[in-house]
């Protein structure tokens, strides 16, 4: 049975701003951080600063490890409303897909070689192995 997400507004978050009752919101998640403030090796004001609010910038910033992001989930207490969500990733925005016309045709027709020849490589390698052994 699947577990029911509680959802929050900010209208909520915004109160538990302190140590008594620390909250922040990362990627669209809401996390009670109050029993971690201690234990944060980032130390607890640098999570009382964020308290009440969206902290995944400066969550992202510090450039956080897996371990932190593991460990993160042990105080998820649940999402924010649909409302209020921002997009979970940073969409690519087509400008990063269109490169200037010219530079980017002879470019393209460059690298169409390299995967055939690349391709025809592996193909004698695996062709001599299977007869050499
Ligand atoms: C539930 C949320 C969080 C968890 C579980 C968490 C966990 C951790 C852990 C395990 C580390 C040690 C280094 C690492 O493994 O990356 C760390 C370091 C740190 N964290 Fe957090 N963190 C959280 C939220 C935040 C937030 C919101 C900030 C915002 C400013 C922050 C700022 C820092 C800083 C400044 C360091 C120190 C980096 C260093 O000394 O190199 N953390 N955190």
């Amino acid at each position: 049975m699947a577990k029911a997400i509680e959802q929050y507004s900010f209208k909520e978050i915004e109160k538990h701003n302190d140590s008594k009752s620390t909250w922040i919101v990362i990627n669209n998640d809401v996390y009670d951080v109050t029993q971690f403030l201690k234990e944060h090796p980032g130390g607890e004001e640098v999570l009382l600063e964020q308290a009440g609010k969206e902290a995944t910038e400066t969550f992202e910033d510090v450039g956080h490890s897996s371990d932190a992001r593991e460990m993160m989930e042990k105080f998820k207490i649940g999402t924010l409303v649909a409302a209020e969500r921002k997009a979970d990733l940073p969409k690519k925005s087509d400008a990063d897909w269109k490169e200037p016309s010219d530079a980017s045709s002879s470019d393209s027709s460059l690298k169409s070689w390299i995967l055939p020849v690349a391709l025809g490589l592996i193909a004698t390698a695996v062709y001599r192995l299977y007869f050499m052994s």
